[in-house]
């Protein structure tokens, strides 16, 4: 398995653009099965979900092509099985989304249960009774969830609770071709969702209520195939500032969405870094000590539970306490443990991180675990001082694309060495 090799402790500098966004791409992949024809979708990022979610479309019968941004996926010949199978599910647990579309489009879909990660349980019970309230029959059989709506999906209203990016998705697809009016409430209203409600708008869906808590969707008999461009990822986005955090120096960011990342910014300012527009480009610096912060995650326009760890680095080097509380996974903190590893002071206790901040991190070997947990690390080892070396590096693959060369492109002394 590779692992990258980084030296530290560097400053960063230089410019950096944003690939297109993952957990939007995604969802996208999986409205393509709603869809009769070519959908087209570009600033596609070639990251290893990408490719596992083109193999299980591939599995269920879409052609589908990846090359230079642009996703060309064909559905004209039908779909040749309505079965997410564990082997592929139990790698990503975003192919939970073949569910509604398949439900939507087949009348039927089996979809392997996809179990937990690496810091706990990933529940799918608001998916199910989301498409129940749709008129689907739900029950699970094998580890499979199965779905059967013989006569088609009807309209209904469902609440969601908690809010949910991926039940919102996978109930929001479904009702774009069930028969009537359906009602969602509490809904995600991440950038995201949102992308997928105006890309299924722009296929004839009818769709009213996007980026708010509440969706009307106006059943209709087909969708023309999806043509759209996948909007910039905002979690790499404030991936590549929080780095700046970490390490210091000034970048550069282009291809940002601020509305998107705004959330983000306020905590990365109160950290200590400055970060201004320049016409399209975002700059971001920090030469000053970083600040210790107060952060709780939530739902959009809170602040992400993505960018919890990322923000963990840097509150390890923060002159003072910090307190990090994820209330949406409270036990997403499985980089707490690796990063004390270089030396960080954190105590993690019922769904809080209390961090003291030291005066520098040792470089170690580390040990990656969960995509963002990776980022973390990576970020803590540009830091640190000393060589770090993080292992299972394919955990960060999933979400980033050739991270370590942009980070070198940065001034991070970063190298992936295949194992
Ligand atoms: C999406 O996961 C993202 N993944 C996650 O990003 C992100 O952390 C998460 O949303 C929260 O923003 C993709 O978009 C592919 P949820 P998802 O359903 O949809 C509970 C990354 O690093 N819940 O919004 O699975 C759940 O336990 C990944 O890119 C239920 O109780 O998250 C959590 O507490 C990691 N029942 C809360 O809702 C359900 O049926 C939010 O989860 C579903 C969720």
């Amino acid at each position: 398995m590779d692992y990258f090799v980084i030296e530290g402790p560097t400053p960063l500098d230089g410019d950096v653009r944003v690939a297109g966004a993952k957990n939007a791409v995604l969802p996208l992949m999986a409205a393509a099965l709603l869809c009769r024809g070519e959908s087209v979708i570009t600033n596609v990022p070639d990251l290893r979900d990408t490719r596992f979610f083109l193999d299980l479309l591939r599995e269920l019968g879409v052609a589908g092509e990846l090359g230079a941004g642009t996703l060309r996926l064909e559905t004209a010949s039908g779909v040749r099985s309505v079965t997410a199978p564990y082997d592929i599910v139990r790698k990503m647990r975003a192919s939970i989304y073949v569910l509604g579309p398949l439900l939507a489009a087949c009348g039927e879909a089996r979809v392997s249960k996809p179990g937990g990660c690496a810091w706990g349980p990933r529940p799918v019970d608001l998916h199910v009774a989301g498409l129940a309230a749709l008129g689907a029959e739900m029950s699970e059989e094998h580890g499979y969830i199965v779905a059967r709506a013989p006569g088609g999906l009807r309209g209904g209203r469902y609440r969601f609770e908690p809010v949910s990016v991926g039940a919102t998705c996978n109930v929001l697809m479904a009702a774009a071709l069930a028969r009537g009016e359906t009602t969602l409430e509490n809904c995600a209203c991440e950038p995201e969702v949102v992308q997928l409600g105006e890309a299924l708008v722009g296929a004839g869906a009818r769709v009213e209520g996007l980026g708010t808590r509440t969706l009307h969707i106006q059943g209709v008999d087909e969708l023309q195939p999806l043509r759209c461009a996948v909007i910039p990822d905002r979690i790499e986005a404030g991936t590549f500032l929080a780095a700046v955090a970490v390490a210091g120096g000034r970048i550069r960011l282009a291809g940002c969405r601020l509305d998107h990342v705004a959330p983000i910014l306020g905590v990365l300012r109160d950290l200590g870094c400055e970060i201004r527009a320049e016409g399209d480009l975002l700059v971001a610096e920090r030469s000053g000590p970083l600040r210790p912060v107060k952060v709780e995650t939530e739902p959009f326009p809170g602040f992400p539970t993505d960018m919890q760890a990322q923000v963990m680095a840097a509150a390890a080097l923060a002159d003072g306490v910090s307190f990090i509380t994820d209330t949406i996974y409270p036990d997403r903190f499985t980089h707490a443990a690796e990063l004390e590893r270089l030396g960080a002071n954190i105590e993690v206790k019922n769904g809080t991180a209390t961090v003291i901040g030291v005066a520098a991190l040792q470089g170690a070997p580390v040990m990656a675990t969960d995509l963002r947990a990776s980022a973390a690390l990576v970020l803590a080892g540009i830091a640190a001082r000393g060589r770090t070396e993080v292992r299972r590096v394919y955990h960060i693959d999933r979400g980033y694309e050739r991270i370590e060369e942009r980070l070198a492109a940065l001034g991070a002394r970063i190298e992936r060495v295949a194992g």
